[in-house]
């Protein structure tokens, strides 16, 4: 299939405004064609096939059918999915939609959902099935490592969190620009995949990529890249959820390496309140923690994590003269998505700024998600348990510069690393 550069600008990447105004000031019915690029910028990445949303959305044929419900989602805000309060940062990736464009969709539903004239429809975007990257970056991963078996998630039971080592059989150290984890989307809830280094270190930068609801991949360069160092471990902590029947799975990682001279390293961390005891019933249950900077650092991104009584977060920047900044908060806070919230400028934090994460969680019977109300809770994995945690990644300008020879790909250099049998890459 054929790749369409457009898509650099799609997807979860960037938003276009979209010139809204014109059919309705022309006095024209508002017809397919008017509301094609919004969904085409803010909702077929994920309402596509093999993805995670349960109907694709690419054609007026395959619209039409949801129209009403389109009309209510978007209405009431919880397609696409996005949570930030848009007062305080502008982000990359924000694929909410302006208020005008949510009246066009209705009006486009109440005027019976046209198709229009065919000819100014334009033409469905292509993507390349597979890697969400490989859409955005316009090329396939450097190397695909898997899960080196199989696993058979039971169609019953409870959730699952399980982790699995991938050896990356890697001869030399590498600088990853992107990456992406993709399994079976019936049953794997969430992959966080972290990197254990040859010593069995697990450093800052230890976290890879995550595939959680909402989020798709991770895409730190090209100016910023992480290290994975020769003989390295890959770990996937794996969230499956039984679909019903016995599903198979054998999560892979895809991973872009970084061709030209970039200036940044990636770093990732977490602020966490692993104390956190939420008495039965408490309406607001205060938790909160802080980093605090040691270098010079510029904070890219953050995604926050609670469960099913997580209320809201906040991100907050104290610099060291006192000053406040406010990079990100979620009122509303929804454990079915986990955005990673990335700025659209990145913000520099001298040495010494602390990053203060605040949240609230809601344990009182009047949060329809509580699954009980009446149990003192604590930290766990599992969802009925609880988690606040503040992950943020940042970069510092690189100490020694990378020479970009060194970054060339010597045909065959991964010839060791066999797909396994029945795998699409084989
Ligand atoms: C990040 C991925 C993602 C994006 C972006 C997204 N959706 Fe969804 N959508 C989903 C998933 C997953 C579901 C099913 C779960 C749910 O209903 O919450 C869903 C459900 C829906 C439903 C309800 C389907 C039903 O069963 O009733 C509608 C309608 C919908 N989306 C429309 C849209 C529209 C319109 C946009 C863009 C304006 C959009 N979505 C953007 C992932 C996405």
């Amino acid at each position: 299939m054929k790749l369409i550069r457009a898509l650099i600008l799609c997807g979860l990447a960037i938003v276009i405004t979209v010139p809204v105004a014109q059919a309705q000031s022309a006095g024209k019915k508002v017809t397919y064609a008017d509301i094609q690029p919004i969904l085409k910028e803010n909702c077929m990445a994920c309402h596509r096939p093999g993805e995670i949303a349960p109907m694709s959305l690419l054609t007026y044929e395959e619209v039409r059918p949801w129209a009403r419900s389109v009309r209510k989602e978007v209405r009431r805000k919880s397609m696409p999915p996005w949570h930030a309060d848009p007062n305080y940062s502008e982000f990359r990736n924000d694929i909410s939609l302006s208020k005008e464009q949510i009246q066009l969709i209705i009006d486009w539903v109440d005027g019976g959902a046209q198709r229009g004239n065919p000819a100014d429809i334009p033409p469905p975007p292509e993507f390349v099935e597979g890697w969400q990257l490989t859409n955005i970056l316009g090329r396939e991963p450097d190397v695909i490592l898997h899960m080196q078996e199989e696993y058979a998630v039971p169609g019953t039971g409870e959730d699952l969190n399980l982790s699995f080592e991938i050896p990356t059989d890697f001869k030399r150290d590498y600088w990853v620009i992107a990456s992406e984890v993709r399994g079976n989307p019936r049953v794997v809830h969430h992959n966080t995949a972290t990197v254990r280094g040859p010593e069995g270190d697990r450093d800052r930068t230890g976290r890879l990529s995550s595939a959680v609801p909402g989020k798709l991949y991770d895409l730190f360069g090209p100016e910023a890249a992480k290290l994975i160092k020769a003989g390295s471990t890959i770990v996937f902590g794996m969230h499956y959820h039984p679909y019903g029947k016995v599903e198979k799975d054998r999560s892979k990682i895809g991973l872009w390496f970084a061709r030209d001279a970039f200036e940044y390293r990636m770093h990732s961390s977490v602020v966490a309140d692993p104390k956190l005891r939420i008495p039965p019933g408490q309406r607001a249950y205060l938790s909160a923690g802080e980093y605090t900077f040691d270098e010079d650092s510029e904070i890219t991104a953050m995604k926050p994590h609670m469960h099913y009584r997580g209320n809201d977060m906040e991100y907050k920047v104290v610099f060291p003269d006192g000053r406040e900044q406010i990079l990100l908060y979620v009122p509303e806070y929804d454990f079915n998505w986990q955005t990673n919230y990335e700025l659209k400028n990145p913000v520099f934090v001298p040495a010494g700024s602390k990053m203060i994460v605040t949240a609230h969680f809601d344990n009182s019977p009047t949060n329809p998600w509580n699954p009980d109300p009446e149990v003192e809770v604590r930290w766990g994995s599992d969802s009925r348990d609880e988690m606040m945690e503040g992950w943020f990644d940042f970069r510092r300008v690189l100490k020694e510069k990378v020479d970009p020879k060194d970054l060339v790909l010597k045909p065959g250099e991964f010839d060791h690393i066999k797909p396994p049998v029945g795998s699409d890459e084989e």
